[in-house]
C-alpha cells in the first residue's frame, strides 16, 4: 500500500512536471517575445528549479525554527545569534527545510547575512516579525540590514502575517536629504538578495526600511508576488524593490507605496515583467538612472503590464545620466492607469540629481520604447516629457491610446510615432 501510494505521488509529480514545462514554454514565447534568446535561458532554468522543487517535495519539509535556537522574540532581546544558528541547521540539512519565524512574535535583529550554498531546499517562513536595530554600531556593513547571499532555489513565504520592519525613523532623521546639516551617509537596505537562482518570495510586507526597502541583485528567476511595501512620502531613498544585475523576474500582484520608487529597475537588468502594481505614494516605476559617472549600463525586456499609479511624482521614467553609454531597449508599459501623477510619462536622459551636471556628449541610447493604453490626470502641466539627448536622440517611441488630462507634451530629439488616439500629442519632434 505505501509502495504503491509512493509510486503514485512519483506518478503525478512527473505529469505536474511535464505540465509545469509547457505552461513555461508557452509563458516564454508569449511574454519574452523580445528575446528568443533569453526565453530560452529562462526555460531551462526553469526546468532546474522544478526538478530541484520535486526532488525535494517527495519528503515532508523538515521544520527548524528559530525559537528552538533561543530567539526570544521579546522585541526587546537580540536574536541574531538565534537566527544564525537556526540557519546553519537549516541550511545544512538535506531535502526540504522551512526555517520557522513563529507569528505573533517580534525578533529584534542586527545586521544579519545568511549565507548560501545551501544542501536543502529552503523555505523561510517569515511569520512573526523582524525588527532592525536602530544602532548605526549593530551593523556590520552599513548598507545592508538583512541579506541573503548564494542560496538558490530559496522561497520566502509572509504567510498572513510576516514583516519585515526597518524601524527607518532615526535613519531618515539623520539623511542629509532631510536635513541639510547633516552629512550624506549611506543607510542599510533592509531586505537584499543577492546572486541567487529560482528565488520566490510571497506575501511579505515590508515596511520603513531605513533606505532601500527590497533590493534583487545579480538573481535570476525570481518571483515576487503579492508584497505589500509602505515608509512615509517623506522617507529618503526608499525605493520599494530595487532591482539590479537581476534576469528572468516577474514581480506581480503588489502593494507599494514610499518615499522613492516603487520599483527601481537598474543597469544588467534582462527580462523584467511587472504585471499588477498599484503604486503611491513614490516615485513612480524607474529605469534607471543608468550610466552615472560616465558609466556603461544595459536595461533590455522590460514589461509594465497593468498598473495603478496615484499621487506619484512620476509615472512611468525611464532616466539616464549625461555621459554614459550603452542601451535601455525593448520597453513597454502598457494598461496603466496614473491619478494626479506630476511627470505620468517621461524620459528624461538629462537626469541630474547632483547640484551641477555638466553638459556631455555622450549617453544611454534609448530606444522601441512602448506606451499604450495608458490613461489618467496629470497633477502638472506636463504629461508626456521626452527629454532626449541631441547626440542619441531617442529612437522608436511608440505611443498608442494614450490619454493623459491635465497635462501638455514635451518631445526633444525623440523620434516618436503614435498609434490610435494620443492626447497630449508632442508639437515638436
Ligand atoms: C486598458 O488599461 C486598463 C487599466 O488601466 C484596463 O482596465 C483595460 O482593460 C485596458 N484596455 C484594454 C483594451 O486592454
Ligand atoms: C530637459 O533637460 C534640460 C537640461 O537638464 C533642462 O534644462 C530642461 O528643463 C529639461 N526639459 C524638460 C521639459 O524637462
Amino acid at each position: 500500500m505505501a509502495r504503491c501510494s509512493k509510486g503514485v505521488t512519483v506518478f503525478i509529480l512527473w505529469v505536474l512536471l511535464m505540465l509545469s514545462w509547457c505552461e513555461a514554454s508557452r509563458i516564454s514565447v508569449s511574454r519574452y517575445d523580445h528575446s528568443y534568446k533569453n526565453s530560452f535561458i529562462k526555460r531551462r532554468d526553469d526546468i532546474t528549479g522544478l526538478k530541484s522543487f520535486v526532488r525535494a517535495s517527495l519528503r515532508t519539509p523538515t521544520t527548524v525554527s528559530v525559537s528552538d535556537f533561543g530567539a526570544k522574540g521579546d522585541g526587546i532581546t537580540d536574536d541574531t545569534q538565534a537566527f544564525v544558528n537556526a540557519w546553519k541547521k537549516a541550511c545544512s540539512s538535506s531535502g526540504a527545510v522551512n526555517l520557522l519565524v513563529t507569528k505573533e512574535n517580534t525578533y529584534l535583529l542586527k545586521s544579519i547575512q545568511l549565507t548560501g550554498p545551501c544542501k536543502s531546499i529552503l523555505t523561510v517562513q517569515i511569520f512573526g516579525t523582524l525588527s532592525a536595530s536602530q544602532k548605526r554600531s549593530d551593523y556590520k556593513d552599513i548598507s545592508k540590514w538583512i541579506t541573503f547571499d548564494n542560496v538558490n532555489d530559496l522561497s520566502v513565504e509572509g504567510g498572513a502575517t510576516g514583516a519585515v520592519d526597518g524601524n527607518g525613523e532615526t535613519w531618515w532623521e539623520n539623511s542629509c536629504k532631510r536635513n541639510k546639516a547633516k552629512p550624506c551617509t549611506k543607510a542599510p537596505t533592509a531586505l537584499t538578495f543577492y546572486n541567487s537562482k529560482n528565488l520566490r518570495v510571497n506575501n511579505l510586507r515590508v515596511r520603513n526600511a531605513q533606505q532601500i526597502q527590497i533590493s534583487i541583485e545579480k538573481c535570476s528567476n525570481v518571483q515576487v508576488s503579492n508584497v505589500v511595501v509602505t515608509a512615509p512620502a517623506d522617507s529618503p531613498n526608499t525605493d520599494g524593490i530595487h532591482i539590479t544585475n537581476t534576469q528572468n523576474i516577474r514581480v506581480s500582484n503588489s502593494i507599494i507605496g514610499t518615499g522613492d520608487d516603487c520599483i527601481s529597475i537598474e543597469s544588467g537588468s534582462q527580462n523584467v515583467q511587472i504585471n499588477d502594481i498599484t503604486c503611491g505614494p513614490g516615485h513612480g516605476i524607474s529605469i534607471g538612472s543608468l550610466g552615472d559617472d560616465n558609466s556603461k549600463a544595459f536595461v533590455s525586456g522590460v514589461t509594465v503590464d497593468g498598473a495603478k499609479l496615484s499621487g506619484t511624482d512620476n509615472g512611468v521614467r525611464i532616466k539616464t545620466y549625461q555621459g554614459g553609454s550603452g542601451t535601455a531597449s525593448n520597453i513597454v508599459f502598457q494598461n496603466i492607469q496614473m491619478d494626479n501623477v506630476k511627470n505620468p510619462i517621461i524620459i528624461d536622459q538629462e537626469y541630474c540629481d547632483k547640484s551641477k551636471c555638466t553638459s556631455q556628449k555622450s549617453a544611454v541610447q534609448v530606444k522601441n520604447v512602448v506606451y499604450r493604453n495608458i490613461s489618467g490626470t496629470s497633477a502638472s502641466d506636463m504629461a508626456i516629457t521626452f527629454n532626449c539627448s541631441k547626440n542619441y536622440p531617442c529612437q522608436g517611441i511608440v505611443l498608442d491610446k494614450v490619454n493623459i488630462k491635465g497635462g501638455k507634451a514635451t518631445c526633444s530629439n525623440a523620434n516618436v510615432v503614435d498609434k490610435g488616439a494620443v492626447l497630449p500629442q508632442c508639437n515638436s519632434t
